[in-house]
């Protein structure tokens, strides 16, 4: 499985995803920057924030409940928002492109 991050610089990483991690994970393995992850997975700090190629959302589902509770307090938000800690990354999700908005923290 192969993710593409887009930074907010427009510098492209490209990740391959070798056994169980999550989108967050993958990213700081790979210093895409953009991504700190402050809080280490536990969705309570959304700065983990990255907006997901649009034609993967069947795939994905939704934001959570407490996902959403932390997407609403930031400003660069849209449909495509997600937190990655919160995807674990799977076969299906082979060709995901990620697109890490300017950080706003
Ligand atoms: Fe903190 Fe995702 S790493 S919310």
């Amino acid at each position: 499985t192969t993710i593409t991050f887009i930074e907010a610089s427009g510098r492209k990483v490209e990740a391959t995803v070798t056994g169980e991690t999550t989108l967050m994970e993958l990213a700081v393995a790979h210093d895409v920057e953009g991504v700190l992850a402050d809080c280490g997975g536990a969705c309570v700090c959304a700065t983990c924030h990255c907006q997901l190629d649009a034609s993967y959302s069947d795939t994905l589902g939704g934001p959570g409940p407490i996902e959403a509770m932390m997407l609403n307090e930031l400003l660069n938000v849209s449909e495509q928002s997600r937190l990655a800690c919160q995807i674990d990354l799977n076969a299906e999700l082979d060709g995901l492109v990620v697109t890490i908005p300017p950080v706003e923290y």
